[in-house]
């Protein structure tokens, strides 16, 4: 399994995704700003692992801080976490890492500067252990959905790559291969920039898991012809309500899932789940830039000149989901509120 984050000698390590599945190259980071572009680049991206990288880029901006007063500090590392907070606006997980750590800090009130560099390095640790810990538990109680002989289909990339460890929509996956459950997963390509052609097909002929690469276009007509069992995807935020926002085509997906009375599962921590908000129109979708659209791995496709709208997420509404696997078990989106910890 690729590591896609590794915190190694004082250095964030991050796996280059943008040049899979080419090349494995892992980009150091010896302060916050390069990992910030990091996560702005999509050279990491998925909602827990983007998480976890800003976590440890607090972390190392932190270690690098040349400052003696307490003040000082706690002023540089807010400027710190509000870097991070830009990066990408839609995944929770940003602000719930950021959110965590400002607590930690301001719960240690009696600590030196020298202190709370290494409390804010032990917590981005735990933070990456957690979610590894966190993936397992989402596979354990999403096995039992994996019957043998099903078809799934997936979309965009909610797999190790996206998380610290066993991915949220991968794990029961890779634990039912482990099991000796035999499935067949079809991938949506995930256009604009491929997440599933390059990175989940990658982790899943890893693993052995029998798999089909299929265009995005492709997963009404499957359906339509009875040959997917299950659809299960990840989540950048779930509102309190069980609204899911998701990589763009997921609400597509639903809306056809139901048509054609097929369960709609979403896999996702509960770092993924913003308990401040009701409703999906309150998540901020993130545009990305245009080239995404008019060039394919640096080819260029549409004409110069074209304008592009180009949104990185939609948003499901809770009636489409049947149900969401987390690593406290299934709930439907009406049972989510309870959650709140
Ligand atoms: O733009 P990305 O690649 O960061 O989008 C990722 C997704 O939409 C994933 O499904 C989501 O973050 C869940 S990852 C466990």
């Amino acid at each position: 399994m690729l590591k896609s984050i590794e915190w190694k000698d004082g250095r964030v390590f991050i796996l280059d995704q943008s040049l899979l599945p080419h090349r494995i190259e892992y980009i150091e980071c010896n302060d916050y700003p390069e990992v910030a572009e990091a996560i702005k680049t999509l050279k990491i991206r998925g909602a827990p692992a983007i998480g976890i990288a800003a976590a440890m880029g607090v972390a190392i901006g932190a270690e690098r801080l040349k400052v003696e007063t307490r003040s000082e500090f706690l002023k540089s590392l807010n400027s710190i976490i509000e870097v991070m907070l830009r990066t990408r606006p839609t995944a929770v997980n940003i602000r719930w890492a950021m959110d965590r750590l400002k607590r930690l800090v301001d719960s240690n009130s009696g600590k030196d500067v020298s202190e709370l560099k290494e409390i804010l390095k032990r917590e981005a640790l735990k933070i990456l252990e957690e979610d590894i810990e966190t993936n397992r538990s989402i596979g354990l109680h999403g096995l039992p959905l994996i019957k043998e002989g099903i078809n799934i289909l997936t979309h965009c990339n909610a797999g190790s790559l996206a998380t610290g460890g066993y991915g949220t929509v991968t794990a029961p996956m890779f634990i039912a291969r482990e099991k000796g459950i035999r499935f067949h997963v079809f991938v949506d390509e995930t256009r604009p920039v491929l997440q599933g052609a390059r990175l989940t097909t990658l982790e899943l002929l890893k693993a052995g898991i029998d798999c089909t690469l299929i265009t995005d276009n492709s997963a009404g007509a499957l359906m339509k012809k009875g040959l997917i069992d299950l659809i299960i995807v990840g989540a950048d935020r779930v509102t309190r309500r069980g609204d899911v926002a998701n990589k763009i085509g997921t609400y597509s997906l639903a809306v056809l899932a139901k048509e054609n009375n097929i369960p709609f599962y979403v896999a996702a921590p509960l770092s993924s789940i913003d308990f401040k908000i009701e409703s999906a129109e309150e998540i901020p979708i993130e545009e990305r830039p245009a080239d995404e659209v008019t060039t394919i791995m640096g080819i260029r496709i549409a004409p110069e000149g074209v304008k592009v709208k180009n949104m990185a997420f939609d948003v499901t509404p809770a009636g489409y989901i049947t149900g969401i696997i987390t690593e406290k078990g299934i709930f439907t989106p009406d049972e989510i509120s309870r959650l709140q910890g």
